[in-house]
């Protein structure tokens, strides 16, 4: 617990570092104050005394009067490094960090145990949302049976603007970028790897699963093809980039994706609109919740830092109880099915023996061809057409479910 004053070392002094001191200093009731600053550009002008800043991490870690070491740096590889010594030297840290985050949990979760000292990262996951928290401590000794939602804010920002205001793909992310709410590097988000990231977060928070990135479909927002958009609009359909993780019926199996989905205008996460995120919990005993809020952004992301930083001083760490609680809980691709929308031209089609069932099909000279049917999960992971060029897969409103061999 830091009984004391919290004297912070901060890494990072971009959009979410910078946010951090400005909400710091209007914060008078946190008896917290940013001691030294870590950056890596002696070039660039600083709107802070030069005496604060430093190129050198041990700068920060080797000095004992700083108590808790916040990191917001935009290099996850740095960050790791940062964030495992300050560990090991008895530091608590603060991070947003959620690519860092996703690549080393469980290493990170040992290093928590073997030191005792707390790793702390609600803004990592949906940024203002007080997700994580709620996720480990409120849905302790409630069942969850799904977590889903819209928990990128710029690929959100970039759908809205696309959609609204009838931007192309590349001024939408331009404006995304020049508002804060993109990450340094763009694939990040519109890949879809960004949201993969706090899925993984999600997941372990959730359902005591620690899955490595790489095991989850990801599909982001650049390959969504005119056809597709064009679908959505005439069905009436909001089109969003959509993380779910759920408890399939029955037999322990979890599954998990990151897609574009169609959204009926009536579900919850249609009116999730710009930067915000929007994620709605299933659960046995508390049913249905929606939390909504800003996903990205200097002040919102700050502002949970900040609530880590506050409840540092009650001791607060995470237990991941649930690692424990729930062993009997596996990812399993291969025991679920979705819905989806599949647009393809001339030089690349879907294999049509992927699918359980086809629902539809529509070829066109001009504007090309879908399909929409049910497949499995796992095979549309495995299938060698889905990243073909000219291939664009969409959801189609509905949750993951059960497999019928699954389900039996
Ligand atoms: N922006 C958001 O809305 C948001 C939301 C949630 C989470 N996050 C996460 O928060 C973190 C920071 O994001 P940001 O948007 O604030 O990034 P940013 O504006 O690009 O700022 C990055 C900062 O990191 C510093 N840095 C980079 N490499 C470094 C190194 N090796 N050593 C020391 N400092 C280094 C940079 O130093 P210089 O100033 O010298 O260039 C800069 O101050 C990332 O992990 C991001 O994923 C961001």
């Amino acid at each position: 617990m830091i009984r004391k004053d919290i004297r912070i070392g901060l890494f990072g002094f971009g959009v979410v570092g910078q946010g951090l001191h400005t909400v710091l200093a209007r914060t008078p009731g946190l008896r917290a104050r940013i001691g030294r600053i870590g950056v890596k550009d002696r070039a660039k002008p600083r709107p802070l005394p030069a005496g604060l800043f430093t190129y050198s991490r041990h700068d920060l870690l080797q000095d004992d009067s700083l108590n808790v070491i916040v990191e917001l740096i935009d290099d996850a590889d740095e960050a790791y490094r940062i964030v495992t010594e300050a560990l090991r030297r008895g530091k608590a840290v603060v991070t947003a960090n959620k690519k860092m985050l996703a690549e080393h949990l469980p290493e990170l979760i040992d290093l928590q145990r073997q030191t005792g000292t707390p790793l702390l990262y609600e803004a990592a996951a949906c940024a203002s949302l007080p997700v994580i928290r709620n996720l480990e401590e409120y849905y302790d000794n409630d069942l969850l049976e799904s977590v889903e939602g819209i928990i990128n804010g710029s690929t959100n920002y970039i759908l809205t603007a696309m959609h609204h205001d009838a931007l192309s793909f590349e001024q939408a992310l331009s404006q995304a970028q020049a508002l804060g709410f993109a990450e340094s590097n763009p694939a990040l988000d519109v890949e879809g790897l960004d949201a993969r990231n706090k899925l993984v977060l999600l997941l372990a928070h959730a359902f005591g699963l620690v899955v490595a990135p790489t095991q989850l479909l990801t599909i982001g927002i650049d390959r969504i093809s005119p056809l597709a958009t064009a679908y959505a609009k005439e069905q009436g359909y909001a089109l969003k980039l959509v993380a779910e993780a759920r408890r399939l019926p029955g037999n322990g199996s979890v599954a998990a994706a990151v897609l574009p989905m169609l959204v009926k205008p009536e579900h919850e996460l249609a009116r999730v609109q710009d930067e915000y995120n929007g994620l709605i919990t299933q659960s046995s005993f508390a049913d249905r919740q929606f939390f909504l809020g800003r996903g990205a952004g200097a002040f919102p992301t700050a502002s949970a830092v900040l609530s880590d930083l506050s409840a540092l001083t009650y001791g607060y760490r995470y237990e991941y109880k649930k690692l424990h609680q729930q062993a009997h809980l596996a990812l399993a691709p291969s025991a679920a099915e979705l819905e989806i929308l599949v647009t393809f031209t001339d030089a690349a089609a879907p294999n049509e023996a992927d699918f359980r069932q086809l629902h539809e099909q529509f070829r066109s000279g001009t504007r090309g061809h879908y399909l929409t049917g049910t497949i499995g999960l796992e095979r549309l992971a495995q299938a060698a057409w889905l990243r073909a060029p000219g291939i664009c897969v969409v959801r189609l409103p509905g949750p993951l479910r059960a497999a019928p061999a699954a389900a039996e």
